[in-house]
């Protein structure tokens, strides 16, 4: 998992949630097979979180592609809002833009 600060060139060219101020970008989830089902997404997204806090991000967003239901209802549960769709070039289905706002600690 990693977080971009500033989103990449293609998310924010894409979407304006993207360049929106203090927004952190998540990417790259993946966990190794073996060790999924474990909660280790959970705990690597709370450990990103927490980075993000620190570093002034008030806005998490993330880009998944739409056909894969499981990822967004995933995302869902954790608090984020299906805010835009895109079409990332060179794909051939489009992708769910979610957001989701850092509450304060
Ligand atoms: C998606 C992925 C990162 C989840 O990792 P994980 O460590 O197994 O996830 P966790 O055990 O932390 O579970 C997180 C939540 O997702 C759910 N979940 C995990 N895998 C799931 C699946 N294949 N189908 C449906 N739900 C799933 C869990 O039930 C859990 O739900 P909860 O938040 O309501 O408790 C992992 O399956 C993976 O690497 N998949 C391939 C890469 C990928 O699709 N990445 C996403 C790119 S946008």
């Amino acid at each position: 998992m990693t977080m971009s600060v500033p989103p990449s060139d293609d998310v924010r060219s894409l979407s304006s949630y993207g360049r929106r101020p203090n927004t952190g970008w998540l990417c790259q989830v993946a966990v190794a097979p073996e060790l999924r089902g474990r909660a280790v997404a959970k705990v690597l997204y709370a450990v990103a979180c927490d980075w993000a806090r620190a570093e002034g991000i008030t806005t998490v967003g993330l880009d998944t592609a739409a056909p894969a239901e499981h990822l967004v209802a995933m995302y869902s549960r954790w608090g984020f809002k299906h805010v835009d769709e895109v079409h990332f070039p060179g794909k051939n289905y489009d992708s769910i833009v979610m957001t989701k706002r850092l509450s304060g600690r």
